[in-house]
């Protein structure tokens, strides 16, 4: 089948599965691209309810995201953490950051949402871990993330989850022909997870994805 036809199967789940109460999701979306964001690169819908599904499950209180954009996975993920929770959110680019502080209000949870803005791998490191997150997910530059898993170990509690998105990419990933700096990143971390597997400090395992995002995938990652 053709992406066309992936994004037509997954837009027939929706129909089914994703009802917003109000239509502030899909107002943050078009708001984004309002604001010139770019329109391929938030979660889809359905990834972004599942993230909302696995808080309610585990009972997430605090979650740390890398990569803001426009604030639309942090909304799927805020409506699901309870008002005593917390989600810092991180952010390098100023307009981007701006938007999603502006989505973030219009969606009612700037209380329990702060937007960090600046070099994630700055913030991460400044950041400490005595008060742990429950989960983190990242969704930046893929180049790092070799660094800003290695930050997430750290700051995730022991049973934590970490997700990272777009670990296939259209099946780069494996493609030995293909070197951009992005795909090595998650070659790199792939490697590591390796290593942290071996040394029983990390389990994990990557979900396949395909629709109107193409084909890719995220890792999910406990850690130990
Ligand atoms: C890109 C980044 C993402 O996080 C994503 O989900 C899709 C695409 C990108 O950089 O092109
Ligand atoms: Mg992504």
């Amino acid at each position: 089948s053709s992406i066309i036809e992936w994004t037509e199967a997954e837009k027939y789940q929706n129909s089914f599965l994703i009802h917003e109460e109000d239509n502030t999701l899909e107002f943050i979306l078009k708001n984004s691209i309002a604001h010139g964001l770019p329109s391929h690169m938030p979660v889809s819908a359905g990834e972004g309810k599942f993230l909302n599904l696995l808080i309610k499950c585990l009972g997430v209180k605090r979650v740390l995201e890398v990569g803001t954009l426009g604030g639309y996975s942090a909304i799927w993920m805020a409506k699901a953490i309870p008002e005593d929770g917390q989600l810092v959110t991180l952010e390098l680019n100023d307009t981007y950051a701006q938007v999603a502080k502006e989505n973030i209000k219009q969606a009612g949870f700037e209380a329990r949402c702060q937007v960090i803005v600046g070099p994630a791998h700055e913030t991460l490191t400044n950041m400490r871990s005595d008060i742990p997150f429950d989960l983190v997910f990242i969704d930046a530059d893929k180049k790092s993330y070799p660094k800003y898993f290695r930050e997430a170990k750290r700051l995730v509690k022991k049973g934590g989850v970490i997700i990272v998105d777009n670990v296939i990419r259209y099946g780069n990933v494996h493609d030995e022909a293909v070197n951009d700096e992005n795909t090595v990143g998650i070659r790199k971390l792939l490697a590591d997870l390796k290593e942290d597997s071996r040394k029983g400090e990390i389990e994990a395992t990557t979900i396949p994805t395909v629709g109107e995002k193409g084909f890719d995938g995220f890792l999910y990652a406990i850690r130990k």
